[in-house]
């Protein structure tokens, strides 16, 4: 006996985080010290990313980069949808960083019109939320 189980064809999941040929250099008296380079990757919704490295591998930059926070010295990073150089004012409202050394940049919740400050409020519902938010803006 055969059995042929079909499943409807799902969207494809769009991407949230869009990095292409991202590059920094910090520059100080003592010279150059590139931080990043040429990173390219993607995150679709709903994906869970780490981002592991040693230290100094440039996590934290690229962090700060994402959450518009740092420019990039050359190459490209979308939020989603949203050019974090370009279009920083539009991307802040979605996201939300909370380091584990440092002040967090923005308030998780209730930085988005669609994040209430209860604390019911899950991570996953409120990522979605902003998700909506952002299709909206577009
Ligand atoms: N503000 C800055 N000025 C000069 N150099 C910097 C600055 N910030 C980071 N760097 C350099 O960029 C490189 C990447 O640093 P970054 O802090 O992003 O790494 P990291 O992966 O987060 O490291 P760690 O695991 O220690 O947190 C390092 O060589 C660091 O010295
Ligand atoms: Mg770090």
């Amino acid at each position: 006996m055969n059995v042929l189980i079909a499943f409807a064809p799902q969207e494809e999941p769009v991407a949230v985080v869009e990095v292409s040929e991202l590059r920094r250099v910090f520059k100080s008296k003592k010279g150059e010290s590139v931080a990043l380079e040429r990173v390219d990757l993607d995150v679709k919704e709903g994906e869970i990313f780490g981002l592991l490295g040693p230290n100094g591998a440039g996590k934290t930059t690229l962090i700060r980069i994402l959450t518009t926070l740092l420019l990039p010295t050359s190459g490209k990073a979308a939020v989603c949808g949203f050019d974090i150089a370009k279009e920083a004012q539009k991307v802040r409202p979605l996201i939300g960083v909370a380091s584990g050394s440092e002040r967090p940049g923005y308030d998780f919740k209730g930085s988005s019109p669609r994040c209430s400050s209860s604390t019911s409020t899950s991570t996953r519902s409120c990522t979605c939320s902003r998700l909506d938010f952002a299709r909206e803006l577009r």
